[in-house]
């Protein structure tokens, strides 16, 4: 049992009021992810869903994935395997640390390896697994961030949450999405979900070039292959988890989905996880102002280049826009030693 057996609820769908929206004649509501579990929250649980699925149908015992001393992705996962009674390995970048979300880690029961800088960048290699899956056969590897197509399928759901609630907004449509990228998968979901209704604009957290936009093409260009007939892959009981993971993923998305819509623009102020004063001050300022809470990181950045995309004229009056509150507040325990995050 990875999942469970009723759904998480809803995601409210608020009405953003900054001065600086009203100036701009640009209404934005915000979709609270954060508030959907209080330890797999934000996009995490989307992300993880198809994974978990995955690994329940290859009859894996649990889940091995990848992440910083921070992670977002470790902490959801660990509290998803601690709640639904799977195991899970952590892949750690850097030397062992005790920072909040590695204690959470480990208080969840998760079994941690630190492997170094060299070795966390070695995860691309096409045989970085190999060691881990022969001393894990019967655990399923996850990607960092809990990424792919399966991530992004998962993400797709959350366009119709935020749908089913235009009506308490008395909104009849809208014209864009705003969030954060990291890996860009919860982009992907969206621009699947949206199949180019209403564009989808990526704040990404990381600068141009660190792989988002490459991410974003691969997942919407694997979606598109995954939807060409294959034949039915049949799951040899012998092959190992991981195998058995490779069938085609029973998409819930329209066949008409075409990779369209959406834009990215580098929110990331220097690089990821690079904070500065003013960034700090928008966050307390607006998290104050509204009541909800910013981390510096992904959301608070989103919400900062959205500010600046606004105040400079760049957002035409009459624009209404979803922007999506990722989570992620748990690392905000430890920003302070912000470079260690993801
Ligand atoms: C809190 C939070 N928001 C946004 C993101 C970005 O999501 P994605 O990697 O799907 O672009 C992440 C993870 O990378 C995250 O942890």
């Amino acid at each position: 049992m990875f999942t469970p057996s009723s759904p998480l609820p809803p995601a409210p769908l608020q009405p953003l009021h900054f001065d600086w929206l009203q100036a701009a004649g640009v209404q934005a509501a915000i979709l609270r992810l954060d508030l959907v579990d209080p330890l797999i929250t934000g996009n995490k649980w989307f992300k993880l869903k198809h994974h978990l699925a995955a690994a329940e149908r290859a009859g894996a015992r649990g889940v091995i994935s990848l992440g910083g001393a921070h992670s977002n992705h470790l902490h959801a996962l660990a509290a998803a395997g601690k709640r639904f009674g799977f195991a899970t390995v952590g892949l750690v970048r850097g030397h062992a640390v005790e920072t909040p979300t590695v204690l959470d880690l480990q208080a969840f029961g998760m079994e941690l390896h630190w492997l170094g800088y060299a070795g966390y960048r070695a995860r691309h290699d096409a045989d970085f697994w190999v060691p881990w899956r022969e001393r894990y056969p019967h655990l399923l590897p996850v990607p960092e961030g809990g990424g792919g197509l399966n991530g992004a399928v998962g993400c797709a759901e959350i366009v119709e949450q935020a749908r089913s609630q235009l009506g308490n907004l008395r909104w009849g449509d809208y014209d864009a999405w705003w969030l954060a990228c990291g890996t860009g998968t919860t982009l992907a979901g969206l621009v699947l979900a949206e199949a180019g209704q209403h564009e989808v604009i990526g704040a990404m957290a990381v600068p141009e070039g660190h792989g988002v936009e490459g991410n974003v093409e691969d997942i919407l260009a694997s979606f598109a292959s995954k939807l060409a007939p294959t034949g039915a892959a049949s799951l040899s009981k012998s092959s190992t988890v991981a195998q058995r993971d490779q069938q085609p993923l029973n998409a819930t998305l329209p066949a008409s989905c075409k990779p369209q819509g959406y834009r990215l623009l580098d929110a990331s102020r220097g690089g990821f996880a690079k904070t500065d004063a003013a960034l700090l001050d928008f966050i307390a300022r607006h998290g104050a102002e509204s009541g909800i809470p910013l981390e510096p990181l992904y959301t608070g950045k989103a919400l900062l280049a959205l500010h600046e995309e606004v105040i400079s004229g760049r957002i035409a009056n009459g624009t209404r826009l979803i922007f999506l509150h990722t989570g992620g507040l748990q690392g905000k325990r430890t920003f302070e030693s912000a470079r260690e995050y993801r």
